[in-house]
């Protein structure tokens, strides 16, 4: 981990597994190709990134599985239980009970610590979309920001980890994974969180567009 970038929070699951609060998210479009990813990935790791985002959908899963591979022969991390790895089915590679379907192998021999179907609302939280309803709510960020010396980022996604949820924002620029991790050393106060909240919330997408009557 780089100097100066705080060990980022841990929460274990009823699993017992241990996953860090804030993650990396891997997916964008068009897919960023695997020779690219990767050593953006091993970067994530090295800056202090232990948990990642995944999905067959973002065709991120082989690089995530050989940057792994790498940090762990460079010694960067001792144990590949050291990394959250989460991967997600598409819809139609799930059989109704849910088990993978043989076309997905776990990259590079490594296995996935959480699998889920696409799209697993419980575990995506993202940062608030700020409606355009007149009154600026951009600038209720911006002058939060001003005042602590952050960065409009570092206010959105300390504001999501105060209130409880994991967060995996999504930089492949090794200063702003950096940037995004420093937000584990102070902490807004109580009304800076209520300015927050009076910003209305909403999530991206409602979820209905994935589910059929006749599954999986
Ligand atoms: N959006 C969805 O529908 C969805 C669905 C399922 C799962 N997810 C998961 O959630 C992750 C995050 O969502 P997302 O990929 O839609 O986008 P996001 O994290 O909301 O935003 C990504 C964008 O923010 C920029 N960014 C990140 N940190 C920044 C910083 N400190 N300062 C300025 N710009 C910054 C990135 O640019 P640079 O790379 O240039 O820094 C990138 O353009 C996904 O990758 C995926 O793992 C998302």
């Amino acid at each position: 981990m780089e100097e100066g970038i705080k060990k980022v929070p841990e929460v274990v699951q009823n699993s017992g597994h241990k996953i860090a609060v804030l993650g990396l998210g891997t997916g964008k479009l068009p897919p960023t190709p695997t020779d690219v990813l990767l050593p953006i990935l091993m970067d994530a790791i090295e800056v202090g990134y232990h948990h990642f985002d995944t999905a067959a959908f973002y065709q991120s899963e082989q690089a995530i599985g050989r940057a792994v591979v790498q940090v762990l022969k460079r010694g960067l991390i001792k144990s590949r239980d050291e990394i959250f790895l989460t991967s997600k089915l598409w819809c139609t590679d799930a059989s109704q009970s849910y088990s993978p379907c043989p076309q997905h192998h776990t990259p590079l021999g490594l296995d996935w610590s959480m699998r889920v179907c696409f799209l697993p609302w419980e575990f995506m939280e993202l940062p608030p979309r700020l409606p355009n309803t007149g009154i600026d709510y951009y600038t209720i960020i911006e002058d939060l920001a001003a005042a602590k010396g952050k960065a409009v980022p570092q206010i959105l996604l300390r504001s999501i980890i105060q209130q409880g949820p994991s967060a995996v924002p999504r930089s492949f620029n090794k200063e702003r994974m950096k940037q995004n991790l420093e937000i584990f050393d102070w902490e807004l106060g109580e009304d800076e969180m209520n300015k927050i909240n009076q910003i209305p919330h909403r999530r991206l997408y409602a979820g209905d567009l994935f589910v059929y009557e006749v599954g999986p």
